[in-house]
């Protein structure tokens, strides 16, 4: 049994990077996936690699720019017409480019805000007729894949970086906009994952810095965000600095502290202080890491 079986999740930006991992990770927990990008190729593959489970999970997919609200319209109806109502959407296509803000190209700028706030508009509009909102007890999920360049400002990233402070105020208004109806709007904040965007054509070639995680070691935020553990865990930015700091210290606790959250959030609030404020709300996902 799995702990997403039977649900449907969408993930866009699932051709590779982030979003495959979490898209491999959803389907062997039993969610029924649909996946989207650009690239078909990247997507078949994905699809492939799915398929090689051997569970069965049902996979489909549809590429669409995510820029081009027509073609999102499309894929969405596509996944809902094979997968039924939604519960998930992970909104997680993004880009990155470098460069010195006084000589950063207008038109490309203007690409990245495009993908990467556009894109989460574009995917939540597309997504909301289709989202499974007839159930308190069991909410649709919006996740967003945004970046620790939040709230920090990251040099010669300014177009990225502007684009992420973003994603935060589009899910506060959605957050508040919606908050009658069944759906939950959380955040992923990683810092450096080994990808094609931040590594180019190096990713995943064995040779990435200590600092910069593995893509897979995502899947645990996305997979509890749509769980029903997290069915109360509303308007979150979850920062990868954060849970990493909390993971080391999970590993190095004696057992009798890793229980449950009420033992191990005292060891944490005296071993890191800092760190247990920042989770202290997220201790549904600290009790579900606890068991991981
Ligand atoms: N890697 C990091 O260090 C890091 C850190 C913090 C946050 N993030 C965020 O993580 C998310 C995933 O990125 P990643 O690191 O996994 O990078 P990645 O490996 O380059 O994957 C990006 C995905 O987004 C898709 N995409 C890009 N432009 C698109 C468009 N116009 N329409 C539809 N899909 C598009 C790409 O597919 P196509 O190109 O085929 O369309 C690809 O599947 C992004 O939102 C990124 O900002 C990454």
């Amino acid at each position: 049994m799995g702990i997403l079986d039977g649900k449907s999740i969408i993930i866009t930006g699932s051709g590779r990077g982030i979003g495959k991992a979490v898209a491999i990770a959803c389907a062997k927990e039993g969610a029924k996936v649909g996946l989207t990008s650009r690239t078909l190729d990247e997507l078949n593959t994905t699809k492939k690699e799915i398929e090689n489970l051997g569970t069965g999970i049902k996979v489909i997919i549809k590429t669409a720019d995510i820029t081009n609200y027509n073609e999102v319209e499309l894929a969405f109806k596509h996944f809902y017409d094979e997968l039924g109502l939604l519960n998930g959407v992970i909104a997680n296509a993004g880009v990155s480019r470098m460069g010195d803000t006084h000589d950063f190209d207008s038109n490309t700028f203007d690409n990245i805000l495009k993908i990467n706030i556009l894109g989460v508009f574009n995917t939540f509009k597309a997504a909301y007729p289709y989202l499974k909102k007839d159930d308190k007890k069991n909410k649709a999920r919006f996740i967003i894949t945004g970046s620790e360049a939040y709230p920090q400002g990251i040099v010669k990233f300014a177009a990225y970086t502007a684009s992420k402070y973003a994603t935060v105020g589009l899910q506060r208004t959605l957050a508040a906009e919606y908050k009658r109806e069944n759906i939950t709007f959380n955040q992923i904040l990683p810092t450096m994952v080994d990808t094609k965007l931040l590594r180019g054509r190096k990713a995943g070639d064995g040779n990435k810095p200590d600092s910069v995680m593995n893509p897979w070691e995502l899947n645990d935020y996305y997979l509890f965000l749509l769980t029903d553990d997290a069915n109360r865990v509303n308007d979150q930015l979850i920062m990868s600095s954060d849970i990493n700091a909390v993971k080391k210290i999970i590993s190095e606790a004696p057992t009798d502290k890793k229980e449950n959250w009420e033992k191990f959030g005292d060891y944490l609030e005296e071993k890191a202080p800092k760190t247990f404020n920042n989770v202290k709300k997220i201790k549904k996902f600290i009790e579900f890491l606890l068991t991981r």
